[in-house]
């Protein structure tokens, strides 16, 4: 395609809220665009886009909007989730976490025994994990801001790393979890409690527990201070609430401006997606593209691959956003569907250049891949380093694209040709800034939503993790009255699970 036309990347390229998005070395041309642009509207776009902007009921599933665009909107617009008007509670909540965040920062809201707080532990899983870890990884801290830990997994040696090192009394705990019965995350609060009272005392709680959930009942049973309780709303996913209050640790690490900034890049990312042109639209154009591949070629995997290491968190946020959002085997209406979501790979350049980027140069099956690279370097003295990353990814790009042609050693001829017409996209932005990584998110949202809507699917609930949580209940219940895993796999699980009778332990 680009020997017929050296101007692809003029041709395909699409700018929208500080980023650049190259498709040219995608397999996309006009025909394909047409017919893929026909396939999509077949299938109810754009009314599913002002359904979704409207706040109906899109998780017909659990009878919910998926309303995360007004969490970070301007104020002016009047949101509502089927049919509720929601802005102003946003807006309140916002104002709340804003003022709690200041009085943390400004040393105002203090421990137990009046010292400054200057450690965060995030205590949550998934959703409550993976956004506000993305951005305090990605961007730089508040001058004042305390230092912020993740702790997520149930097992204790991670709780053991994380706590080890802090000082309760200048330690400040939430507690996220949008159910607030997700097993890990009260395992580990519990953890946090116990650590927090045995220095400080039963009393210490109060002030040094906060806590972010919808469920407030079962917040006020763990007892948290009511005016450290914060709140959002059943239409917010897990995958898609960082921009709430589950974004708090975001919010201490940058401090207020910083995080309306992200909103701000997230809002004008949501605009894009709602009024630009079809033929412009980049979420909508990436999503057909990745249909496409996984659809029509046959290609189930994709790589999303930053070349900054700010960005290493990404492909971890993007696994959960787009695996527990289009990993379903049925569509709307409960029929099968022969495809969904691609598996998310991911790792930053040029780490991932040195390990897996040889089954993209010369596997048999292509994988489309996701470059991300700022054009300006980070730390600007180091201009020289700069350039390495820059010619990684282009020379990565260039590589999959033209392939190597075989030497004329025949022996050797096979195993060093590369075939070429690999896709891949290049998304670029000036910076790893609040506003960029805003709309990076938000971009990568809308183009999960376009691909569910190929393949007719809800992307917006999460049915099958229950299995898994159902069957560790079982096991954990015959595990602590003292029955071997051998003894459970044996007598409970053939049992209760008939339907895995084909696996025998
Ligand atoms: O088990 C999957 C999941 O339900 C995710 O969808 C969610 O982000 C995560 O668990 C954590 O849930 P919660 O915020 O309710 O603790």
């Amino acid at each position: 395609m680009f020997a017929e036309d050296p101007h692809r990347v003029e041709t395909w390229r699409r700018d929208a809220a500080g980023l650049s998005v190259d498709i040219s070395r995608h397999f996309i041309d006009r025909e394909s665009l047409t017919q893929l642009l026909g396939l999509i509207r077949a299938q109810g776009w754009p009314g599913a886009r002002e359904r979704l902007f409207a706040g109906e009921p899109v998780n017909h599933t659990e009878s919910r909007a998926a309303l995360h665009m007004a969490l970070r909107a301007s104020k002016d617009r009047d949101w509502r989730a089927e049919g509720e008007p929601v802005s102003e509670a946003i807006c309140h909540e916002l104002k709340r976490l804003e003022a709690f965040t200041r009085q943390v920062h400004a040393g105002e809201l203090k421990g137990a025994t009046g010292k400054r707080f200057r450690h965060v532990i995030n205590i949550g899983i998934g959703g409550s994990h993976l956004g506000p870890e993305l951005v305090v990884t990605a961007l730089d801290t508040a001058p004042e801001a305390p230092d912020v830990h993740f702790l997520s997994n149930v097992d204790p040696a991670q709780a053991r790393r994380v706590l080890a090192p802090l000082d309760p009394a200048e330690t400040l705990v939430l507690v996220v979890s949008k159910s607030f019965t997700t097993r890990e995350t009260l395992s580990n609060a519990n953890r946090a409690k116990a650590w927090l009272c045995e220095a400080l005392g039963e009393k210490a709680i109060a002030r040094h527990f906060v806590a972010i959930s919808t469920n407030a009942e079962a917040v006020a049973r763990f007892g948290v201070a009511p005016e450290q309780q914060f709140g959002f709303w059943d239409w917010v996913g897990g995958r898609y609430s960082v921009w709430s209050a589950v974004g708090l640790a975001a919010m201490l690490h940058l401090g207020p401006k910083g995080f309306r900034e992200l909103l701000a890049g997230a809002a004008d990312m949501d605009t894009h997606f709602e009024k630009a042109p079809d033929e412009d639209n980049i979420p909508l154009l990436l999503g057909l593209i990745d249909a496409q591949y996984i659809s029509a070629f046959g290609w189930h995997s994709w790589a999303v691959i930053p070349y900054s290491d700010r960005l290493r968190q990404l492909p971890s946020y993007l696994q959960q956003l787009v695996m527990e959002s289009n990993g379903k085997g049925v569509d709307s209406r409960g029929n099968p569907v022969s495809a969904s979501s691609p598996v998310l790979l991911g790792g930053t350049g040029t780490d991932a250049q040195h390990s897996f980027f040889q089954m993209f140069h010369q596997g048999p099956n292509p994988v489309p891949v996701d470059f991300i690279l700022a054009r300006e370097p980070d730390i600007p003295e180091e201009i020289e380093a700069h350039h390495q990353l820059v010619a990684s990814c282009l020379g990565q790009m260039a590589a999959l694209a033209n392939g190597r042609e075989p030497s004329s050693d025949a022996v050797m001829a096979p195993h060093q040709a590369c075939p070429g017409n690999r896709p891949s996209g290049l998304i670029l932005m000036d910076r790893v800034t609040p506003r960029n990584l805003g709309a990076l998110v938000a971009l990568y949202e809308h183009r999960t939503f376009v691909q569910s809507l190929i393949w007719g699917i809800n992307p917006y609930d999460q049915m099958g993790v229950e299995l898994g949580k159902q069957v560790a209940t079982g096991a954990l219940g015959a595990l602590d009255s003292g029955q071997t895993m051998g003894d459970f796999a044996r007598d409970r699980w053939l049992k209760e699970f008939p339907g895995a009778a084909p696996f025998r332990v």
